[in-house]
């Protein structure tokens, strides 16, 4: 039976087979990302077809997975006490011995791939090609942190302390890489960790936490609690024993745990509201692609995803750009993700009031090039929108909507487009497509964003290669990115060596 059920996670024709083995054969400071299953072999297609005829039928819900229930302060307690206690031996156990741990759940994550995929597709609304990649990327975060570990213990003079507990509070967009992702830093660090999924996502939350603890996290170690926000949610942030908070959501988020505790030891990845320039020197081709996959995949409910394009000179003035635009997002089909046509999945869930004016509501001046609508009941099928002649300082040109419509706005200048990127409050993600290198400079010299991307789209970072995070309103707390060579010294602080003589 086990056999069978390893036949049915992996898929079939994957590039690299055995994924710890590569990482043991790689030189000494390179890392090599997992590769995506490759939808151009036909096994592979097979496989994900599989996938999706089980989703409809996924049972949800977190009923067979071990989540402490936190029901009032004196269990939170109790969890707390027996979290720290646990946490002191996690410390102790070394850099080594839980970098192989973190190597074993880098396989783990990577053997559940088709269940991590399933329950996406049926919880967040997933498709293939948007689920497929985020599983690769939290495996990554498990082979790359279990190394960064190492190196905490490699410094002259100084001896890394980890947090003593630190808390994981991940969004319902990526439910799998982010949690993964804040876990396994931690869990690197030496840091115990409390981790509260997201309501939406609890399943895939708990998907994760059950890969890390079949690899050898103990369970009180990585404790998945189910807590109420609104009765026990500031009690939990502002827990004495929580000694980082790990957050990924909305900057009104943010500042609502600092309220709860203004010493709060946040590294807080929020919001943003990204754009793409766009200059007469781009292959257009290319840009067309690009911005349609950063504002659409996902349905645009990603915090680095794509909500403004502004167009340069000429972009702006002929026509072609814009007809091309509307051809490609025309040609999205939308649906759910159990069927293989969808390129576009649902949204979470029906659009709150912020969503729903970005759908429904033009500015002043604005229009509709192509005009969003639900297209069934369930008010959670949108079809894709695109906006012209969106002005500096209106709403949507501000606005992090969290949805799939995009905004044009337009420019005479790479200066001019530059001023109106900056302008926004967020700086997380940024995108230039340009041919010209003295474009390329000028851009890269200037640009408010945490993530820049040149010819590329602007979603979907590599860990270790595009270390993820931002500037401005879309970072609070410590800056350092995720997925990049500084993030785990957050997670702890560095004393003066102890002679031991
Ligand atoms: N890390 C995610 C991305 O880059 C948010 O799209």
């Amino acid at each position: 039976a086990s056999l069978q059920a390893l036949d049915r996670a992996v898929p079939p024709a994957r590039r690299v087979a055995d994924r710890h083995a590569a990482v043991q054969r790689s030189e000494p400071g390179r890392f090599e990302n997992t590769p995506d299953t490759d939808p151009s072999v036909e096994s592979n297609r097979t496989w994900a077809a599989g996938i999706l005829r089980r989703v409809p039928t996924s049972t949800l819900g977190m009923a067979a997975v071990r989540a402490a229930a936190v029901r009032d302060g004196s269990e939170l307690e109790a969890l707390m006490t027996g979290t720290i206690e646990a946490g002191r031996a996690w410390a102790e156990r070394g850099a080594a011995e839980r970098g192989a741990i973190l190597h074993r759940a880098g396989d783990a994550l990577e053997a559940r791939r088709a269940e991590l995929i399933e329950v996406m597709a049926a919880e967040a609304g997933k498709t293939v090609d948007q689920a497929d990649p985020e599983v690769s990327e939290a495996v990554d975060f498990a082979h790359y942190y279990a190394e960064r570990g190492l190196e905490l213990e490699a410094v002259d003079g100084a001896r890394f302390t980890p947090a003593g507990v630190t808390l994981v509070t991940p969004p319902w967009n990526f439910p799998v890489a982010i949690p993964a992702g804040s876990a396994l830093a931690a869990l690197a660090a030496g840091s115990a960790v409390v981790f509260k999924p997201a309501g939406l996502t609890a399943r895939s939350g708990a998907l994760v936490a059950e890969a890390l603890w079949q690899a050898g996290v103990p369970t009180d170690v990585l404790r998945l609690v189910d807590v109420d926000e609104e009765s026990l949610g500031r009690q939990l942030v502002s827990h004495p024993a929580v000694e980082r908070v790990i957050l990924t959501g909305a900057f009104e988020t943010a500042e609502l745990f600092r309220s709860f505790r203004p010493d709060l030891p946040l590294l807080a990845e929020t919001s943003g509201k990204n754009a793409v320039i766009v200059t007469p020197s781009a292959d257009l081709d290319l840009a067309v692609k690009d911005v349609v996959a950063s504002a659409f995949g996902h349905a645009g409910q990603k915090c680095s995803a794509a909500s403004l394009v502004v167009l340069v000179g000429s972009v702006a003035t002929s026509p072609r750009f814009r007809s091309q635009l509307m051809d490609a997002i025309g040609s999205l089909t939308v649906g759910y993700p159990d069927q293989a046509s969808t390129r576009m999945g649902p949204l979470i869930e029906a659009p709150g009031p912020k969503l729903r004016d970005g759908l429904t509501k033009l500015g002043a001046g604005e229009r509709w090039l192509i005009e969003p609508r639900p297209l069934d009941a369930s008010d959670r099928l949108w079809s894709p929108g695109l906006r012209d002649h969106v002005a500096r300082g209106s709403a949507f040109h501000r606005t992090e909507y969290f949805g799939p419509v995009l905004g044009i706005m337009t420019a005479d200048t790479l200066e001019e487009a530059i001023a109106i990127v900056n302008e926004v409050d967020y700086g997380l993600t940024s995108g230039l497509h340009a041919l010209d290198r003295g474009e390329i400079s000028t851009w890269l010299d200037t640009i408010e964003a945490g993530n820049l991307y040149v010819n590329r789209g602007i979603t979907g970072a590599i860990v270790e290669r595009q270390p993820f995070g931002g500037w401005k309103k879309s970072s609070v707390g410590a800056g350092a990115k995720a997925g990049g060579p500084n993030y785990l010294v957050n997670l702890g602080s560095w004393l003066p060596a102890v002679s031991r003589e």
